[in-house]
């Protein structure tokens, strides 16, 4: 099914998903917020679906797989999580401000990083200095994300810490 067909599809289903908010409802809250007509919707659902379930996707399941391969890191996630709330239905997005969590988040993010690839940049004209290299004007860089992670500057390593 193309992404066109996948948004159109979603947006008959109306805001919730099964009483729940998915992925969508968000975007659907921008959609009325920004008056999108259905059209624009469809016209931008090719970024929207690769850009942003693939990422996401990806990260939580890197974040996962990690998770269950450290507990001492998925018991104080699980303590700050359940000292918090006693059921699922409580937690809202407006509520939700858990420090670990955030870190665990940015921890998933270095490690595996969701874009496998570097985003293309042109240089300036003049040129620019990179890490003490001079690189000329129009010149098409990148930067390698999933190396960039493992730089002692991030962190380095590849062990939820
Ligand atoms: C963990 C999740 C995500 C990661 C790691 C991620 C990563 C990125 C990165 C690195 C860029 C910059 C590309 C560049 O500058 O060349 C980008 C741009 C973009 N992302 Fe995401 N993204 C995520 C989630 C999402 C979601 C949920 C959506 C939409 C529903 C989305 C839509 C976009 C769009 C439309 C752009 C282009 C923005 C522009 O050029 O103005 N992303 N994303």
């Amino acid at each position: 099914m193309s992404s066109k067909a996948k948004i159109l599809k979603r947006m008959e289903k109306g805001e919730r998903l099964d009483g729940r908010k998915d992925f969508c409802s968000y975007i659907f809250d921008l959609k009325k917020e920004m008056r999108l007509s259905d059209w624009n919707m469809a016209a931008h659902s090719n970024s929207l679906i690769i850009a942003g379930s693939e990422t996401t996707a990806t990260v939580l399941s890197a974040l996962t797989y990690y998770l269950c391969r450290t507990p001492q890191v998925y018991d104080r996630l699980k303590e700050e999580v359940r000292s918090r709330y006693k059921r699922s239905d409580e937690i809202t997005s407006l509520t939700a401000t858990f420090p670990y969590l955030t870190a665990v988040i940015h921890e998933a993010l270095r490690i595996f990083p969701p874009i496998p690839f570097g985003m293309p940049r042109i240089v300036p004209p003049g040129g620019d200095t990179v890490d003490g290299m001079f690189i000329p004007g129009g010149v098409r860089i990148f930067l390698f994300f999933p190396s960039l992670p493992y730089h002692p500057l991030a962190g380095g390593g590849d062990k939820m810490c």
